[in-house]
């Protein structure tokens, strides 16, 4: 990689300008445009740094850059026809390169580092666990953000989105959705109830997937631990008494896979305006006692919300980056405008849980 960044790099000075913040630095040579912000103090939204989580997606304006790896392995085919890059794996070839970041968030609470304890430990499904961590003070974070958590033994931190709606005065405890590592001793542990009690520390918050304010209607859809960052935005979203036309839909593989079923029908119950919940079920026995949808949960987008036409809506996906990608493939195909398109990827390196 150093070597890539070395020939790809070079010549004259090169400076970003990114908006909507105004700033402008220099990328000095075999540094990634993403290297260079976060030095000179530019609230770049990032993540794993290395081209899997697609936080750093950016829309180029005008100059050229260089990608370390295929900006395709991340970004839709939908959202490179767009000229949106990946900040952490572009290195810019041209005197100026001008990008835009998606702003809205960054008046979230600043990321601090807490002090916590495993103090509940609930299995979900035969491999998703909730476990709540008491801090030692509140935390304040917006609804859809995750934290890394840290614990003795483990090299680098995890990061987990939380899964309950913010307190305005801070939340003295969380729950996070780690999904089961066949293997792993750590989360093999966590399943046996092994681990209360035991020390974390707990960092954030970050990232960049919320709600965002409007009256659009919704599309949300989950996958696997995903359902986390939506049950914090919904919920969030029924307490603040939203009225938008709501349609969320759960893709898992069987009955078995599904959880968070009676949370989600008491948003639904005490929702504003109009709301529908439709769990899809991809793998499910032909002949289970299964009567509810079956197959991709990203085929049901289309008639998601009956009566309601999608050019306005909005979408919000949280999961596997295939469903995301199939996902945004659907929703443009069915009027949704691509950056009214927002999604948190569960990739290895972010939030599915690859503990020992
Ligand atoms: S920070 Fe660039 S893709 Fe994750």
């Amino acid at each position: 990689m150093g070597l890539l960044k070395k020939l790809f790099g070079g010549g004259e000075a090169k400076f970003v300008e990114v908006a909507p913040f105004g700033s402008r630095y220099e990328v000095p040579s075999g540094e990634t445009m993403l290297e260079a912000a976060l030095k000179n103090g530019v609230p770049f939204p990032h993540n794993c740094t290395v081209g899997t989580c697609g936080s750093c997606k950016c829309k180029l304006k005008s100059g050229r850059v260089s990608a370390l790896t295929d900006f395709g392995y991340t970004l839709s085919q939908q959202e490179i026809a767009a000229g949106f890059i990946l900040a952490c794996q572009a290195i810019p070839k041209d005197a100026l390169t001008q990008v835009e970041v998606e702003s809205q968030a960054l008046d979230a609470p600043k990321a601090e580092s807490f002090k916590g304890r495993i103090a509940a430990t609930e299995t979900l499904t035969h491999d998703i666990v909730r476990i709540t961590v008491a801090l030692d003070r509140p935390i304040r974070f917006v609804a859809g953000q995750y934290a890394n958590l840290k614990y003795a033994g483990l090299e680098r931190a995890r990061n987990y989105s939380f899964a309950d709606a913010p307190d305005r005065d801070g939340r003295s405890e969380v729950s996070f959705f780690i999904r089961k590592v066949p293997n792993g001793a750590f989360t093999e542990a966590l399943f046996k109830g092994e681990l209360d009690q035991l020390p974390l520390e707990v960092e954030g918050p970050h990232g960049n997937f919320h709600l965002h304010p409007g009256t659009s209607p919704m599309i949300c859809i989950a996958g696997g631990s995903g359902l986390a960052p939506l049950l914090s935005v919904l919920e969030a979203a029924r307490k603040d008494r939203v009225k938008r036309p709501c349609a969320f839909l759960f893709g898992a593989r069987t009955q078995a896979d599904l959880y968070g079923l009676d949370q989600i029908q008491q948003i639904a119950n005490n929702w504003a305006g109009t709301f529908v919940f439709l769990p899809v079920l991809s793998h499910e026995p032909a002949d289970s006692s299964w009567t509810g949808a079956r197959g991709l949960v990203t085929q049901f987008i289309p008639d998601a919300l009956p009566g309601v036409a999608l050019n306005d809506a909005e979408g919000y996906m949280c999961g596997p980056p295939g469903m995301i990608d199939a996902g945004i493939a659907s929703m443009t195909e069915y009027g949704v405008k691509l950056d009214a398109i927002y999604y948190d990827k569960f990739t290895d390196q972010s939030h599915i849980a690859k503990m020992p």
